[in-house]
């Protein structure tokens, strides 16, 4: 088995875009808003915040309070629309339940969506046409790339079916011509689907969940999962110890998709400069 460094692959990707930022002196703007005081959602923005600093990006935080209305946020997203400094905006999810993330995200302009959650960024990603890369979904892309694995061809099997990740993660490789099942939580057989796969993707948010019985022999595993075992240690959904010596490739977490995440969002804010420059 061998592990596969998410840190080491996003600190190139990083590296890339900074050099590239500096040798064109773009100046670049990405806004990033959270909402409350979810602890993770924090951590996430401060991780995003860092990696705009390491890339020569600019970043304008809004941290609004839990009780903001969304009459508020929306308004605040007019501004930043129409605010030429700022390229990309970012909304941290989840919102507090009173304010209607769908509402939200619609209201971001397509061209400053940097998450390609907006529906016309997800229709272009349904069509091949990209203006944004999902980027959890890309970062796995990457990910996968890096082992040097053939993707046509291969069975693909998804874990979760979230407009986030487990949807576009299906289109990004079924756009390389891989076989691709999406698995939930009414799926029969979970663990024979499962268990066809040469490249398994979890995203299900439940530690422990994959276990080395739905895992083939020399399977690449990607593991979005971000979980808290029983024990509060951040883990992932699938069950490295028994699963690690199974596979051929697997992600460790921390450490494997997350930041990869994080590296290709920067890629996006780069990507809406030059599409607004054109
Ligand atoms: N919450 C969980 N993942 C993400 C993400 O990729 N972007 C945003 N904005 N919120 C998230």
């Amino acid at each position: 088995m061998t592990l596969i460094d998410g840190k080491a692959v996003s600190a190139a990707v990083k590296e890339r875009i900074r050099k590239e930022i500096e040798e064109k002196n773009l100046e670049i703007g990405l806004a990033v808003v959270i909402v409350g005081n979810d602890q993770a959602s924090r951590v996430y923005v401060n991780n995003k915040k860092k990696a705009c600093e390491i890339c020569g990006i600019k970043s304008y935080e809004y941290a609004l309070p839990e009780e903001t209305t969304e009459y508020q946020l929306l308004k605040l997203i007019d501004d930043l629309n129409n605010d030429s400094r700022v390229n990309g905006i970012l909304v941290q999810l989840p919102l507090p339940g009173h304010i209607n993330e769908k509402e939200v995200i619609g209201y971001i302009s397509p061209e400053k969506d940097v998450d390609a959650f907006n529906a016309v960024n997800v229709g272009k990603i349904m069509i091949g046409n990209y203006s944004f890369l999902p980027c959890t979904p890309a970062g796995v892309m990457e990910l996968i790339h890096s082992t040097g694995t053939e993707i046509s061809g291969k069975e693909c099997v998804v874990i979760g079916r979230s407009n986030i990740v487990g949807k576009p993660m299906a289109m990004l490789l079924l756009h390389e011509n891989a076989t691709v099942t999406i698995c939930h939580s009414k799926t029969a057989n979970l663990k024979e689907v499962c268990a066809r796969a040469d490249i398994l993707v979890s995203a299900v948010g439940r530690a422990g969940f994959v276990t080395a019985d739905m895992v083939k022999a020399g399977a690449v595993v990607i593991d979005v999962g971000m979980n808290r075992n029983a024990e509060g240690k951040l883990c992932g959904d699938v069950d490295f110890e028994n699963v690690k010596d199974k596979c051929s490739f697997i992600t460790p977490v921390p450490g494997g998709v997350g930041p990869m995440t994080i590296a290709m969002l920067m890629e996006n804010t780069l990507r809406a400069k030059k599409l607004q420059s054109l």
